[in-house]
């Protein structure tokens, strides 16, 4: 791996790959091994340039870990403001690998970049609802200014672009399970939680605007709750903080009732629908969601995050004014329709919520053992 602290790595000329076909897959999106226990196939044309923005964050490092693996050249540009270098520690030694720790509103950087890459997977974003109610202006300025640098650069090198968009720019509609072109209901612009769901829905429209006036190639992968390995606690996620409180033998704090239910799908299952849509030249100009449509509510996570655990903590109910403040809202149920990606290249999530959860916890269990042990690993880290 290259470490760039200024982002000027050397590269070749342009050359763009061809990014829009979707006749490199299995249809599905999902990668197919080759029998043999060796690298598993790509679903995209090779050589491929790709530029990750928030690549050190929990999506872009599995993003990153999973175009590495399939021969994709990839640069992960990120702030660490949310992310960790941890995240993609795994893939240091890679010489097909490179990670630029910078800000992607800083445009003299990202210029050289995209100038390098085929594809941008456009990950950057300030995440979480914890952090949108304590930062509004920097989830503003971040998800809309970052969104603007990248589409600009996009159409001065006529680079095909990705958007994490997000399943809260349908806000609190009661209109189950959600479509993409439905209606979106949203709540007041005096609560700082519904600037997350504006800045996104803000970065669609821009983005679907350089679609028709400047035939830039984008894809919008609309992404609903995302969980697995990887994927912090600390800015309001709910399956890593549950899962922790589970590991450290403390409370599992529920808001509310607990009644309000969620759809998980595993992050190893998001990456190839990003995958299979931005190699799709029938997806470009198009939303899609991207999550699963198990529907499970809260207080039932919290038991089978018990069950699984083996834990014996108990749960504890907290109003959301005691989490966040008096006026947040929150919606009851977030479910997809999935139909448009199923239909146009058969994607639908795999991994089953069981399996997420065991290895989300055993992650946890491991991190606290060597918290907890000054054995060589530990040892490792701290030099
Ligand atoms: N995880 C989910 O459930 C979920 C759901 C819907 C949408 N999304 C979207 O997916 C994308 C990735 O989210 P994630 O869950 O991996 O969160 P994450 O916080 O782990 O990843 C975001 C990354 O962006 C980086 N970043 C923030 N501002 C930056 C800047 N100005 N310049 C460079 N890097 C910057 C952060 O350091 C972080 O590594 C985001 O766009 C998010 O809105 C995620």
């Amino acid at each position: 791996m290259r470490l760039d602290g200024n982002g000027m790595g050397s590269g070749k000329g342009k050359g763009k790959g061809n990014t829009g076909a979707n006749g490199a897959g299995n249809g599905n999106g999902h990668a197919q091994g080759n029998g043999n226990g060796s690298k598993p196939e790509p679903i995209f044309p090779l050589p491929l340039r790709v530029l990750i923005t928030g690549g050190a964050g929990f999506i872009g490092s599995h993003l990153a870990e999973h175009l590495v693996a399939r021969g994709a050249a990839v640069t992960a540009i990120d702030d660490l403001s949310t992310g960790s270098f941890a995240n993609i520690a795994h893939l240091a030694d890679r010489k097909d690998f490179r990670f630029v720790c910078e800000s992607v509103t800083n445009e003299a950087v990202m210029d050289r970049l995209v100038s390098h890459c085929d594809i941008i997977y456009h990950l950057a974003a300030a995440v979480g609802v914890d952090l949108i109610i304590k930062n509004p202006v920097q989830t503003i300025e971040t998800n809309v200014l970052g969104t603007e640098a990248v589409l600009r650069l996009a159409r001065r090198y006529h680079t095909k672009v990705l958007i994490a968009s997000t399943s809260e720019v349908y806000g609190k509609s009661d209109n189950h399970p959600y479509k993409e072109d439905d209606d979106r209901v949203l709540g007041p612009t005096t609560r700082s939680r519904w600037a997350y769901a504006e800045s996104k829905a803000l970065d669609e429209f821009l983005a679907l605007a350089y679609h028709k006036e400047f035939r830039i190639p984008v894809v919008i992968a609309r992404l609903f709750n995302t969980v697995g390995p990887r994927q912090t606690g600390a800015y309001g996620m709910v399956i890593p903080r549950l899962a922790q409180q589970a590991v450290e033998g403390r409370p599992l704090t529920v808001y509310e009732d607990g009644l309000q239910s969620r759809c998980f799908c595993d992050v190893r299952d998001v990456v190839p629908a990003l995958i299979g849509i931005s190699h799709c030249a029938a997806a470009e100009g198009e939303i899609f969601n991207v999550g699963s449509e198990q529907e499970i509510s809260i207080l039932d996570l919290a038991r089978r995050i018990l069950r699984i655990s083996g834990s014996s903590s108990p749960i504890e109910f907290i109003p959301y004014e005691r989490a966040y403040r008096s006026d947040f809202e929150d919606m009851r149920r977030r479910v997809p329709n999935i139909e448009r990606i199923r239909g146009l290249i058969g994607w639908e999530p795999r991994i089953s919520l069981d399996q997420t959860l065991e290895e989300v916890i055993a992650e946890f269990r491991a991190r606290a053992e060597s918290a907890s042990s000054p054995g060589p690993v530990r040892a490792a880290i701290v030099r």
